[in-house]
């Protein structure tokens, strides 16, 4: 599976505007990490690309999503890495993280919600003006999007990545695709 299937397949199965823009996100800072720690950039890409192409699916069922994700990634031709970072994702289904891979979109995903949201608290609700100084300031405001489990953010140690660094990797990775984001 390229890039442009798996965009045809995320526009066939969703249909939330900001779900979508959230997987693109996903994919930015994916790729970023992936380039960062030498791994596959396409490969890590793909996994943030469809992470939660089963959302609408599942119907907010959070004992389905992923599974189904995971399911639908290996239809279309997804990596056996790809596939485990998928499901892994969802920590319902008690399936470790094992890989880097795995263990970078787990952290990923609720940093790109801590990042909208100290974006769209700005006057101007724009990306471009966001500091990773100030994205740490609300990582610790825990009632700030609290959705974003800090925990999970933080467990980018585990990819060997200060929070520092990885917040301001994955600002960086968002500004990148801003104006795709309308952000
Ligand atoms: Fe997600």
């Amino acid at each position: 599976m390229d890039r442009e299937e798996a965009i045809e397949s995320i526009e066939a199965n969703v249909e939330n505007r900001n779900l979508i823009k959230h997987m693109l996100v996903t994919e930015a800072i994916m790729r970023a990490l992936a380039r960062k720690l030498g791994e596959d950039e396409e490969e890590w890409g793909l996994a943030g690309l469809i992470h939660d192409i089963d959302v609408e699916l599942t119907e907010g069922d959070m004992t389905n999503h992923s599974k189904l994700g995971a399911d639908l990634a290996r239809e279309m031709g997804a990596s056996e890495a790809v596939v485990h970072a998928v499901l892994c994702h969802n920590e319902v289904h008690g399936v470790p993280c094992e890989t880097k891979l795995d263990k970078a979109l787990f952290c990923t995903d609720p940093l790109t919600g801590l990042i909208t949201a100290a974006a769209l608290v700005r006057p101007d609700r724009k990306l471009a003006g966001v500091e990773a100084k100030s994205v740490r300031k609300r990582f610790k405001e825990k009632s700030f999007a609290a959705g974003a489990r800090r925990e999970q953010i933080a467990s980018c140690s585990e990819i060997g990545l200060e929070l520092d660094e990885f917040i301001k990797l994955g600002l960086e990775a968002m500004k990148g695709i801003a104006t795709e984001l309308e952000l």
